[in-house]
């Protein structure tokens, strides 16, 4: 795994976005694997900016999210649904049938979703460019500890530490989802490249763990090592070596 350790958040996010801007221009239809998340939202805003005053096109390109709460309907505000379009897709010219996100609506057959979205991602060609955030439990997606190296896309029960991260963004505690749709850790092993994003000191010891650590399924994210093209962009304050 390559490690770029940039100043500061800014510069992250500026940097990330200008990577995925490189790849997007290299082939208009980029299929990419996309996370939701605080740590993303800047590479989001750098996008929609230059798609803005730069015409960076992503007419053709096809998108994939890595997971989304159950029990959450797209138009839910806190869904990742809603998320995606309030900082992304409602800003840039993507293709409404270009966007493939997992749907965690109670009651719909969880079976046929998760196939249908390995299907998806496989009849799209496969996911070229896939970004992914780092849990500070080393989570990637929604892949807890514990997460096979060979899981695909399924239903999973969220860690104490993910629901109470999550906590914040609900009105009731009822609401607060416990489980989620995630794409598996082979799913996102099959991705053509992969960039790690890592902003802040509470992170610093996962992305450690993760780029030197033991490759073992108790670290979801040091399966990451296993990949022959996966950059980490991490700012100053995530670095711990
Ligand atoms: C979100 C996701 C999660 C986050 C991770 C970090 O789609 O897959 O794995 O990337 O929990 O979240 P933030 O960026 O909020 O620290």
């Amino acid at each position: 795994m390559r490690v770029l350790v940039t100043p500061d958040y800014q510069t992250l996010s500026q940097t990330a976005a200008e990577l995925v801007a490189r790849a997007m221009r290299a082939k208009p239809g980029l299929v990419l694997g996309l996370p939701t998340g605080s740590t993303p939202l800047g590479m989001y805003g750098n996008l929609v900016r230059m798609h803005r005053d730069l015409h960076l096109d992503f007419s053709r390109a096809q998108t994939f999210n890595l997971d989304e709460y159950v029990g959450l309907a797209p138009d839910h505000p806190t869904s990742y649904h809603a998320y995606m379009r309030r900082h992304f897709f409602d800003h840039v010219n993507i293709a409404v049938e270009n966007i493939h996100m997992p749907n965690g609506t109670l009651g719909i057959d969880v079976d046929a979703e998760t196939k249908s979205y390995e299907q998806a991602i496989e009849d799209a060609g496969g996911i070229d460019l896939l970004i992914v955030g780092i849990g500070a439990n080393g989570h990637i997606a929604f892949n807890e500890p514990g997460s096979s190296f060979a899981s695909r896309t399924r239903v999973v029960n969220l860690e104490p530490e993910t629901i109470a991260n999550a906590r914040q963004h609900f009105s009731s505690e009822a609401g607060v989802p416990r489980t989620a749709i995630t794409v598996g850790i082979r799913t996102i092993l099959d991705a053509r490249r992969i960039v790690l994003l890592a902003s802040g000191a509470l992170k610093a010891d996962a992305v450690e763990r993760a780029s030197r650590g033991p490759v073992s399924e108790a670290m979801p994210a040091s399966a990451l090592q296993l990949h022959p093209n996966v950059i980490a962009i991490l700012d100053e304050a995530a670095r711990r070596f």
